[in-house]
């Protein structure tokens, strides 16, 4: 049976080669063949929905502390590009909007939740959503499944997947506990066997495995039949996959 390859999801953008969460990086990504990204969200004292990894600015910019506790007016002033390399000095924590504004239509942006802050970031998410009205382009994932099931509920139409580490009995089978259709899995890459795959695809879910970068682990994916692989390296992974 032909197995379609899966398709390219740019961690973070392009994160091994770019700021991840910047708008660079999500550029990079796009240039490199990326078909899909992947990003994760934050909110802001202020109610903004900002893209970024942590809940806290020290990492990847030049300030500090809590995104939730401060103003985005004072974050889009941070640099978020400098800690990675000198090339990328200048490039902001984006806002959700922008990196809608920058992503064409068709192309699948992986939004990550990575807290409830107490329903604020399920409502604030649910009116942008709305207002953009591109539910066939996103999907929505998270580690906490009662925030995936909170959201489905509320917005039947929006696409939904799992994020998850632990290597499951039944990985169709645990997706239906959510009693709300999900449409896919995010596990671990070293969280499934093969057969795990065949049996979740064949249950119509797609199948979007975290973070893989090495050719070896790039194999073993196609192997099992994923639908996804989200990567660092694009690029990488679009010239491993154009030469097998
Ligand atoms: O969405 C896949 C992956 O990004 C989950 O882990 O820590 O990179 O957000 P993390
Ligand atoms: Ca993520």
């Amino acid at each position: 049976m032909h197995t379609p390859k899966p398709i390219i999801i740019g961690h973070r953008g392009a994160a091994g080669e770019a700021p991840e969460n910047t708008l660079a990086s999500f550029e990079l990504a796009l240039e490199q063949g990326a078909q899909a990204i992947e990003l994760d969200v934050h909110i802001t004292k202020d109610g903004e929905i900002v893209v970024c990894h942590d809940g806290t600015l020290d990492r990847t910019t030049n300030g500090s502390g809590l995104i939730c506790q401060q103003q985005w007016a004072d974050i889009q002033k941070l640099d978020a590009g400098a800690w990675f390399s000198d090339k990328f000095a200048g490039e902001r924590i984006p806002l959700l909007s922008e990196v809608f504004d920058l992503v064409p239509k068709g192309t699948l942006i992986n939004v990550e939740v990575k807290y409830a802050y107490e329903g604020r970031m399920e409502s604030a998410l649910l009116a942008f959503l709305r207002g953009v009205d591109r539910n066939e382009d996103v999907v929505i994932s998270s580690f906490d499944h009662k925030v995936i099931q909170r959201l489905k509920r509320a917005e039947p139409a929006l696409k939904v997947g799992l994020l998850y580490a632990a290597n499951l009995i039944d990985h169709g089978a645990y997706a239906k506990l959510l009693e709300v259709e999900v449409y896919s899995l995010h596990p671990h890459h070293h969280s499934f066997e093969g057969s795990d795959i065949a049996l979740a695809t064949a249950d119509g879910l797609a199948v979007y495995p975290y973070t893989v970068n090495e050719l070896s682990d790039y194999q073993r994916m196609i192997d099992a039949g994923v639908t996804g692989i989200i990567t660092d390296f694009p690029g990488r992974l679009k010239a491993y996959l154009n030469s097998n």
